[in-house]
């Protein structure tokens, strides 16, 4: 469907599983919005807001169950895809859970994250060289590439980490979750900035930043911004952040 949205998520419903003793509890109550090529969205809400659920849901979670509603990626119905199809389709989920991968260097790991999603193997050379291109385009030091990932990066290595493995995996849609989570002023910028760089290359390429924290917003200037409540979206406007209900705010950036 050439003409159909990027993403699209309509009149999205999701509980927790019902147990013998007792029934589901609805988290996700209606969310809707429609995300269109190259376009970047900021979706902002206080915590037990229903984020860390969405950001699961999108992704495909086993855990939740949804109970109505679709979730459309370039016009193909993709709720009941498992994550691994979704990721091989082009989806990408970012930051949700910076996994540790103990004893795996990151060249290695992406290796094997780059042959998943091209579905051929491709040498680690080639890995190697386009990293190290992207290391510079990015402005992250080459040591990285041989650390391996275990618990020892920090938070800001983390989100590096996560912007590398995009970069490599060139999706056509990427979700972040709590992108700004720890982060000090200096890498929320560093976090949007390597975003906006791999926007620039790929054009086409949607985001949906997925927040407590202002800052990320504010950095990003995204086309829409939309504030979830109560597992639905209650508000939604153009570049602005919105007036909505208190977020978790830090201070904004100056
Ligand atoms: N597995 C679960 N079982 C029961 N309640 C849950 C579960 N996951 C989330 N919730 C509840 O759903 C609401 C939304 O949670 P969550 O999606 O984590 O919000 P956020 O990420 O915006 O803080 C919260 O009230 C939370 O307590
Ligand atoms: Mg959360």
């Amino acid at each position: 469907m050439p003409d159909a949205p990027l993403f699209e998520i309509d009149d999205l419903h999701a509980s927790t599983p019902a147990t013998d003793a007792a029934a589901g509890f609805e988290i996700l109550r209606g969310v809707s919005l429609t995300l269109n090529t190259g376009e970047i969205h900021a979706l902002i809400g206080p915590t037990g807001s229903g984020k860390s659920t969405l950001a699961a849901v999108l992704a495909g979670s086993p855990y939740y169950e949804v109970t109505s509603g679709r979730i459309r990626f370039r016009g193909d119905d993709i709720t009941d895809w498992s994550p691994d199809v979704r990721a091989k389709a082009g989806l990408f989920l970012a930051f949700q859970h910076p996994e540790e991968t103990a004893g795996v260097s990151l060249l290695n790991f992406l290796h094997q994250a780059v042959t998943a999603r091209n579905g051929v193997e491709v040498s680690v050379s080639e890995v190697r060289l386009s990293l190290l291109a992207w290391m510079e385009k990015l402005q992250i030091e080459p040591a990285l590439l041989e650390r391996h990932l275990n618990g020892a990066f920090s938070a800001g290595e983390m989100q590096r980490n996560e912007l590398l493995q995009m970069a490599l995996l060139d999706p056509d849609m990427v979700i972040l979750e709590e992108p700004a989570a720890g982060l000090d002023n200096e890498t929320v910028r560093a976090v949007a900035a390597g975003l906006q760089t791999i926007r620039a290359e790929s054009p086409a390429l949607g985001a949906l930043a997925i927040t407590s924290d202002r800052r990320l917003p504010e950095q990003l200037q995204p086309d829409h911004c939309h504030v979830l409540a109560e597992g639905r979206i209650v508000a939604s406007a153009g570049p602005e952040p919105v007036a909505g209900p208190a977020t978790d705010d830090k201070e904004g950036l100056t």
